[in-house]
């Protein structure tokens, strides 16, 4: 039997992945806009500034059914005026796709919003599971002082609906108040 190397590595303390076809994605704060509330803070600080990279295992092709993909997610410390900084969010272009969730590093809220517009926040940590059904759009804040990694595993064909939420945004935002996260509603 010839034994054969594995399709990647992950350092499970950092999240970070190896492997022939891992790829990367870097998100900077141009690649944001509308994202956060104060457009005056987002609009006086560098366009360059990288608020979110993320590593996917693309052991098979996005968008086919039927397989996985596996993912890390650095968020970095930071707030755009006293908004701390977060993922796009998004539902899944296949709107029943399931999805898994996990801290690695870092410490920071994960926000759950239903199709209603009901949105819900969980606190991610070293170690914290996270179930994301499908019909849930899923947002990542950092609300620490470090980078939050996160990783994630979930259905080849799910995709990604940026759309639904840039138009209508997460009904819930997490911002510094008295030193502390706090979410405000509405
Ligand atoms: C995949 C997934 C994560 C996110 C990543 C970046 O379904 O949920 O891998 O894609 O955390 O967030 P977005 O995609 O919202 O920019
Ligand atoms: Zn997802």
């Amino acid at each position: 039997m010839n034994i054969q190397q594995p399709a990647a590595k992950v350092n499970w303390a950092t999240g970070n992945l190896e492997g022939k076809k891992v790829s990367k994605t870097v998100r900077k704060l141009k690649h944001l806009e509308g994202v956060f509330a104060d457009e005056e803070a987002y609009s006086s600080m560098d366009p360059e500034t990288v608020v979110y990279e993320v590593e996917v295992l693309e052991q098979e092709q996005p968008g086919k059914e039927g397989g996985l993909l596996f993912g890390t997610s650095y968020l970095y410390p930071g707030k755009v005026g006293d908004e701390y900084f977060m993922t796009k969010g998004h539902f899944h272009e296949k709107r029943d796709r399931a999805e898994y969730y996990w801290g690695i590093r870092g410490s920071g809220l994960l926000l759950l919003m239903d199709e209603q517009g009901v949105t819900t926040a969980e606190q991610v940590f070293p170690g914290s599971l996270h179930y994301v059904p499908g019909h849930i759009a899923h947002r990542l804040v950092n609300t620490g002082s470090e980078v939050l990694a996160v990783g994630a595993c979930w259905p080849s064909d799910a995709g990604h609906d940026y759309g639904s939420i840039a138009d209508r945004g997460f009904t819930a935002r997490v911002k510094e108040s008295g030193g502390k996260a706090a979410t405000e509603t509405g």
